[in-house]
């Protein structure tokens, strides 16, 4: 008796590397190896109606089945949220341009963020609930199995903790792309890494909500804390969106590679180099493989009041003032090939997209 697919839930901020990362699991979903059983979009590097857009759009292009997607928070909890379309793009799809079904019209958009009016028959759109209610819903029909992973700022969240205090005891595992840790740099601030540092306050309370069940219930378990410090390793270069064009001519992969085109540059204006590191969809495949994951033990909290430090994500393993270490933080992939070897594993579910019946017909 095979076992039936993991129950997944993706809480992203699309955004070129969650892209990626819906590509991913939208493969995985056909595959049969999970069950995608929504997409939360929250505010992040831009607004809430493009990463809504940007995810219906990749999801379209992907040729993922109808399934829920729903717009979360609109911005920081706490504070005033900063976009930073230098990062992704104007509107978050570097410069990909992506069609948006609003059922009887789409609006295709370009990178200039001019909006065309097409009539296409494309009919997918976001679920009328809240981002929160979806997280809740999806925990309470999965009990204790689902897999949540989230791709963006924890804004929605930390509203639906809000809305279902319980949530930590009925998620089955959290898989967070965020902070950094064992004293790798920022790449927001020196400490702190862009998800946690746009919402800090999001982030800790989901730190607390996750410790006090934790240490509440032992069954409870902590979030998987995937950090800079490892993510960092997953280097998508142009010779590997080249090959991924290659073994697949779609609609998606163009668009794909148009996308990490843009993120291309913006981490060579940073003086990374030209090569775009690709944290969510590495991310989302950790969620898929956790025994392929090294992680310590820790009890992790986010610092909102620093003038210096705000947005760090603190991690104590030595269980200070007597809370246990209830946080696990991702330290190395233990899979042959390492962060590269994960790339090419998406790299191959994505492209096995071209013969599953796909929208993303040849490009
Ligand atoms: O710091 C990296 C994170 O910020 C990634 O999730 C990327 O998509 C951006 O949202
Ligand atoms: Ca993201």
């Amino acid at each position: 008796m095979s076992r039936p697919p993991t129950p997944v839930l993706l809480d992203c901020d699309p955004g070129i590397d969650d892209a990626l990362a819906i590509a991913y699991l939208v493969a995985e979903h056909l595959a049969g190896r999970i069950e995608l059983v929504g997409v939360v979009c929250t505010a992040g590097n831009v607004g809430l109606d493009d990463t809504v857009a940007n995810a219906l759009a990749w999801l379209d292009l992907a040729g993922a089945p109808p399934l829920p997607v729903c717009a979360g928070a609109a911005g920081a909890i706490a504070v005033p949220h900063v976009f930073t379309p230098e990062t992704h793009g104007p509107r978050g799809a570097g410069y990909a341009v992506l069609e948006v079904g609003t059922g009887a019209e789409t609006a295709t958009k370009a990178t200039t963020g001019a909006p065309g009016m097409t009539t296409t028959t494309t009919t997918r759109r976001a679920d009328p609930r809240d981002g929160a209610e979806l997280w809740v819903d999806a925990a309470r029909a999965h009990s204790g199995e689902l897999v949540a992973i989230v791709t963006g700022p924890s804004s929605t969240l930390a509203s639906a903790l809000a809305a279902e205090p319980a949530l930590p005891g009925l998620v089955g595992d959290l898989v967070v792309m965020g902070g950094t840790f064992r004293g790798h740099p920022g790449n927001t601030t020196p400490v702190s890494e862009w998800n946690v540092d746009v919402d800090p306050e999001a982030a800790d309370a989901v730190c607390l909500a996750w410790e006090d069940a934790n240490n509440a219930h032992a069954r409870v378990r902590g979030p998987l804390w995937c950090g800079l410090n490892l993510t960092e390793r997953a280097v998508w270069t142009p010779e590997r969106s080249a090959r991924l064009v290659a073994a697949a001519d779609t609609s998606l992969t163009r668009a794909l590679a148009e996308a990490l085109r843009f993120y291309f540059e913006f981490h060579e204006s940073v003086g990374e180099g030209y090569l775009a590191q690709v944290h969510d969809p590495f991310v989302a495949w950790l969620a898929l493989h956790p025994d392929a994951v090294e992680s310590v033990p820790a009890r992790v909290r986010v610092e909102c009041r620093g003038e210096h430090t705000r947005g760090m994500t603190v991690e104590d393993r030595r269980g200070h003032r007597g809370r246990a270490p209830s946080a696990r933080i991702a330290t190395d992939v233990r899979t042959p090939g390492g962060p590269s070897a994960v790339l090419d594993d998406i790299c191959a579910a994505i492209a096995s997209l071209a013969g599953s019946g796909s929208t993303g017909g040849p490009g």
